[in-house]
């Protein structure tokens, strides 16, 4: 039984939609624009008082609802997260608190929007070790709070997300060899600036902005997420035609179709979050899959590709058998 296996997923963005037009009357742009370089149509933004971790609950929530697991014996609670409602206590502590769930230790990891696929690969790991059975991974991240909404080369960009999945020890696992790896030296090209601040005990002001350089962060993507799904379906024994569906961090449409046309992979076999979402971080590929599962297009047994890339500048992959 030391084989992991994902079971489950959930899904919660905030209720408050964010149309392009929004963004007319705070900057020099245009619906156009905005759905012409980066394939957003809309994006979901939580209120003043509407923090990742209320996203994060959420996201569990549904997973519950939806596939009715028990959560009385999770033993580890991984969130990925790089918008914490605080420094500390963690989101995974909030969500063990929250949700009831005393058997589970509770950390954050810190790898942007790679972060959703390091815990994966990490809740893997834990389970292969043998030290843990059941594991909850959360990619959550409320973008829109450090988002400089008069910087209009990125504020477009951003949405509030989370997405939960279930991963646990089984005696056919569903996950495959992964991937992880960074590009340390680019970390100048995307970084949040500045630090958090807390008013009178009161829940957080941010007071931080993403600042990117995204010609190259749009650059650096194509080239590594290219060459690393070649890696990723070798090192699992496939060619990319065997894979089923392909989930990698949605950033921006183009750099999603730009990758197609590098690798010949074929964009009907793409799940996105970006063009409904916007760019939701560590949130975008639970996000994606989750709604790829729900709409019918992942079956039973496809082979799905998930590669996160990001701030850091870091990348991680695996590829599961739904
Ligand atoms: N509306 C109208 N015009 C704009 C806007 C806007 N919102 N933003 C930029 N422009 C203008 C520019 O000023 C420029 O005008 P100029 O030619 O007169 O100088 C022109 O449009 C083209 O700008 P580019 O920067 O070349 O536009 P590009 O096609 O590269 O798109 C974008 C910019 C969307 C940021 C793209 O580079 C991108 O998506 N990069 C990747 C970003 C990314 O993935 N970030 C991850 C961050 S999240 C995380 O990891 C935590």
């Amino acid at each position: 039984m030391n084989q992991a296996r994902l079971s489950a997923i959930g899904m919660a963005v905030p209720e408050k939609k964010v149309v392009n037009s929004f963004y007319e009357t705070l900057i020099d742009t245009t619906d156009e624009w905005i759905q012409s370089r980066t394939g957003i149509k809309t994006r979901y933004h939580t209120e003043q008082d509407e923090f990742t971790s209320h996203l994060c609950v959420k996201a569990v929530q549904d997973m519950v609802e939806r596939y009715r697991v028990n959560l009385d014996d999770v033993d580890m609670i991984i969130v990925s997260t790089v918008t914490p409602d605080q420094p500390m206590p963690s989101m995974a502590c909030q969500v063990q608190h929250r949700l009831n769930m005393p058997r589970a230790g509770a950390f954050d990891a810190y790898a942007a929007c790679a972060g959703f696929s390091y815990g994966v690969v990490l809740a893997k790991g834990l389970i292969a070790a043998g030290t843990h059975q059941k594991v909850l991974v959360i990619g959550a991240d409320t973008l829109s709070k450090v988002t400089d909404f008069s910087d209009r080369t990125s504020c477009v960009l951003f949405g509030d997300g989370a997405g939960a999945v279930l991963i646990e020890a089984a005696d056919t696992g569903n996950i495959g060899d992964c991937v992880t790896a960074a590009n340390g030296e680019n970390g100048p090209d995307l970084y949040i600036s500045g630090f958090a601040e807390t008013i009178d005990g009161q829940p957080l002001k941010m007071n931080r902005t993403i600042v990117q350089n995204g010609k190259k962060v749009f650059k650096w993507a194509v080239i590594k997420v290219a060459e690393q799904m070649r890696v990723l379906a070798e090192k699992n024994g496939l060619t990319l035609d065997q894979i089923d569906w392909f989930v990698p961090h949605s950033a921006n449409l183009r750099i999603i179709e730009a990758i197609c046309n590098e690798t010949g992979f074929p964009m009907e076999k793409v799940l996105e979050s970006i063009v409904d979402y916007g760019n939701t971080s560590s949130a975008s590929i639970p996000i994606a899959l989750n709604n790829g599962i729900l709409s019918g297009k992942v079956k039973r047994g496809d082979k799905v590709m998930l590669l996160g890339f990001g701030g850091g500048l870091a990348y991680a992959g695996t590829i599961i058998v739904w």
